[in-house]
């Protein structure tokens, strides 16, 4: 005899090992990344291909269920966590992990939506070409949340945001119905481009299934360096003087301040220091060895000192130095976790107002609490600043990112406005930011937003809760 348990419809579709309930095995999935948000779910569906997906699409509607779509769970925002309504499934994209093929002409990968971005990284290797998204915590997130949340991470400047390298994807919408757009086309101007709405959306118009990413030639010649900066260093400056001396061929540059670099040293700081302006990470990159790049940074470097904008330099002589300089980098949230974690504020600015906000909002933080210690860092060479206040010793750390929520925060993010900024950079909106965005958003750009949530969504059945309310 059948149960009435209102979960056997989708058990019946996904089979047992598609279907979660067990409380211990659906914790992972329904606190967020940072443990700031913590939700409840009566099942996680796992489907195995978009069939299913579109089947569970279906059931979900029909019985009057919401769907969070969740891929990595690496997000910032909050955007693959569950209400507490307990009437919201968590999807889960884990087992839609194949990669569909990689066409080493076209120089493109087509990949389901729950492939790790690293897995994703190494089969473009394998052709000996490059998938060039990547941030730190490639190891774990996956394609579908990369397309979500529109993710940025380290190269940005050179190769572009997740938005700049999705040719194609494939949606299962609100009702069911698939699109169907995995294209590989850099040509196509037929209408709308439907998909650049569901980049970024955070999962609230469908659930992306499927995704056609560009790939590049496989860098084969790298030159980094770490840069201590003089006081009152001009990073802009020192930015486009970077862009021209090495050809545009720079990949990265990274911005780096003492106290983030101490996170990770510890007690015992090593070769890797800030100078009094801080630190820059810079690399270069070509997929041919015929260009001289060590030459090119040198008279970048040579450029630099000459100006007296630096005040050591430090050549990566091999790729154990290089990974050195790199884990050091990357290993800063993690750093921030350890010592008690962080109020992070995700700062995007035009370039030329990296310097005005830095000197702005380092001066109204100290008039705030002088002695609230910050982590300071990001992608300068996409004007991508990760402003973070760290909790102090022995506060209770939701109770302080409340209070600096509710006063500093708002204080940092004014003077990004006010500079033709915003905050949210490459991180999101989601739930955590979603008052943000209702705050400081355009009403016209706010209303079109809610329009576009009904029109592909009346139901409000795609993560509702996340980034616009329709009503
Ligand atoms: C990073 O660039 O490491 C992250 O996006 C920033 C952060 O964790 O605050
Ligand atoms: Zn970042």
């Amino acid at each position: 005899m059948r149960s009435d348990d209102p979960i056997d419809v989708f058990r019946d579709v996904l089979g047992a090992t598609g279907v979660v309930t067990s409380a211990d095995l659906v914790e992972r999935y329904v606190v967020d990344h940072r443990d700031l948000l913590r939700g409840t779910t009566p099942a996680v569906l796992r489907p195995a291909n978009t069939a299913e997906v579109q089947q569970i699409t279906r059931l979900a509607a029909r019985h009057g269920f919401g769907l969070v779509p969740q891929a990595g769970n690496t997000g910032y925002c909050g955007g693959a966590t569950p209400d507490m309504s307990g009437r919201q499934l968590v999807v889960s994209l884990e087992r839609m992990n194949r990669i569909r093929e990689v066409d080493p002409l076209g120089h493109t990968l087509s990949a389901d939506a729950g492939v790790i971005l690293a897995d994703a990284q190494k089969a473009a290797l394998d052709h000996d070409l490059m998938l060039s998204l990547s941030l730190g915590s490639e190891g774990s997130c996956r394609l579908g949340g990369n397309v979500g949340t529109n993710a940025g991470g380290l190269s940005v400047l050179r190769y572009g945001i997740t938005r700049d390298l999705v040719l194609g994807l494939e949606v299962v919408l609100p009702n069911g119905d698939v699109l169907d757009d995995m294209g590989r086309l850099r040509k196509n101007n037929t209408g709308y481009d439907l998909k650049q709405n569901f980049i970024g959306s955070e999962g609230t118009l469908g659930i992306v299934t499927g995704v056609v990413l560009k790939l590049g030639p496989k860098p084969v010649a790298r030159a980094t360096v770490w840069v201590e900066l003089a006081a009152d260093a001009p990073l802009a400056r020192m930015l486009a003087v970077t862009r021209r001396e090495s050809a545009d061929l720079v990949s990265s540059f990274e911005y780096i301040t003492a106290p983030a670099i101490a996170l990770v040293q510890g007690a015992q700081p090593g070769a890797l220091k800030a100078g009094p302006g801080g630190a820059l990470l810079i690399e270069f990159s070509s997929s041919s060895t015929r260009l001289p790049l060590d030459d090119l940074l040198t008279g970048t470097l040579e450029a630099m000192v000459e100006a007296g904008w630096v005040s050591d330099a430090l050549l990566a002589q091999n790729d154990r130095q290089r990974a050195a300089m790199w884990t050091l980098r990357e290993s800063i949230p993690e750093g921030e976790k350890k010592a008690g974690g962080s109020v992070k504020h995700d700062i995007s600015l035009p370039l030329g107002a990296i310097e005005p906000f830095l000197a702005a909002a380092g001066e109204t933080v100290r008039c705030y609490d002088e002695r609230l210690r910050l982590s300071v860092y990001g992608h300068l060479g996409d004007g991508n600043l990760h402003y973070n206040v760290l909790v102090p010793p022995g506060a209770e750390r939701l109770a302080f990112t409340d209070l600096i929520e509710g006063d500093l925060s708002h204080r940092l993010y004014a003077i990004a406005l006010g500079l033709g900024g915003t905050y949210s950079g490459e991180h999101g909106v989601a739930r955590l930011k979603r008052d943000l965005l209702e705050r400081y958003g355009d009403p016209v750009r706010l209303a079109l937003m809610r329009r576009l949530k009904t029109a592909h969504d009346p139901d409000n059945i795609m993560n509702a809760g996340a980034l616009v309310d329709p009503a």
